[in-house]
């Protein structure tokens, strides 16, 4: 859906992260671009400066293209917003007749506007509903707190959060809903807390962790990874290029593979882990190690500290399929009660 751009504000709460570095790597630019993740805009607009003829701004969240600044306007056609998710990202190009894509930005995660926004309920600093959705339909994170089985809950803490303390959580969480639901964020943050030592000074907050996970699976965000970089395959024309930049170790891992799967980079199989499906390369590995931020960027935007950027080049051979599995994708089934 090509949406018109309406104009609230020229001053976006969320600085983009790594686009120095992207913008380094991808110069000259010219073509069709898709930013999957338009967010502030920030990437977008950095396209359309360098030179983009045409880019495609999709975007799960349908607040972000209302808040698309006056400068959004300026650009006419050559800017196009897609209320869409990225992990579909090949057939929202196709019905914009984009087909083949010349480039594509991925800035996976949530941004600025909606952590700060306590109404989203995504962060455990502001008091507000259990929400969490992108894109403000579907599953909430009340609905996975207060109606999954305690395995499940633990489950999701520990596969998505990385939480060593899920089980107790999980069981804190079953025991507290017995009497009422828990519906805010700082009432969950609260439990998550009572189960863990009292952070040092400098240490994150106890909640941390769980938060990233319900976030993880309310928007099955590593789903959409997995679809997204298939998807990637599908729609860029030889020599296109594709850039992720991720937040958390689950999220880089899934690009490392895929990158490494897709050029016949990965490590050699074993009997542990056997090799991944590399009979033709699809790309071209751009970024050996992840690129991370320089001590600059870290200092004037301390979102940035856990950024990693991975980019790779499409190659020729036509795209093939990808077991999500191979790529670290947790297999958990959200059934509600
Ligand atoms: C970190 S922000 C992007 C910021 C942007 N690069 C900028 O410079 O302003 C991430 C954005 O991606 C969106 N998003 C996350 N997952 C998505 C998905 N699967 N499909 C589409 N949009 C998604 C979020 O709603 C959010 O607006």
């Amino acid at each position: 859906m090509a949406k018109q751009v309406s104009s609230n504000s020229d001053a976006p709460s969320h600085i983009p992260v790594l686009l120095e570095p992207i913008m380094a790597a991808i110069a000259p630019v010219s073509g069709v671009w898709l930013d999957g993740t338009f967010g502030a805009g920030g990437y977008t607009r950095a396209l359309l400066d360098a030179g983009a003829a045409r880019v495609l701004a999709v975007d799960r969240d349908p607040d972000v293209f209302n808040r698309a600044g006056r400068w959004a306007s300026q650009y006419g056609e050559r800017l196009v917003m897609v209320a869409g998710e990225f992990g579909q990202l090949d057939m929202l190009a196709e019905q914009q007749g984009a087909l083949p894509l010349d480039g594509i930005v991925l800035d996976i995660g949530v941004s600025s506007m909606q952590i700060d926004e306590a109404e989203r309920g995504f962060s455990f600093a502001k008091d507000g509903p259990l929400d969490m959705r992108m894109s403000q339909s579907g599953i909430s994170a009340a609905d996975i707190v207060n109606r999954t089985d305690e395995k499940t809950l633990a489950d999701i803490l520990y596969q998505y959060g990385e939480e060593r303390a899920s089980r107790r959580i999980a069981r804190r969480i079953l025991n507290a809903r017995k009497n009422a639901p828990i519906t805010s964020t700082m009432e969950l943050a609260s439990h998550v807390a009572a189960c863990l030592p009292h952070p040092k000074p400098g240490q994150p907050h106890p909640a941390t962790r769980s938060f990233q996970a319900l976030r993880i699976a309310v928007n099955d965000e590593l789903k959409q990874l997995v679809d997204g970089l298939v998807a990637a395959e599908n729609a860029l024309r030889p020599g296109g290029i594709l850039a992720v930049v991720t937040f958390h170790s689950l999220e880089d891992r899934i690009v490392k593979r895929f990158i490494q799967a897709r050029s016949g980079t990965g490590p050699r199989g074993n009997r542990f882990q056997p090799e991944l499906d590399v009979e033709l390369p699809r790309f071209e590995r751009l970024t050996r190690k992840a690129v991370g931020p320089s001590d600059d960027e870290m200092a004037q935007n301390p979102r940035a500290r856990s950024a990693k950027l991975r980019m790779a080049r499409r190659l020729t051979p036509a795209a093939g399929s990808v077991d999500g599995k191979s790529l670290g994708l947790p297999e958990i089934a959200l059934e509600m009660l």
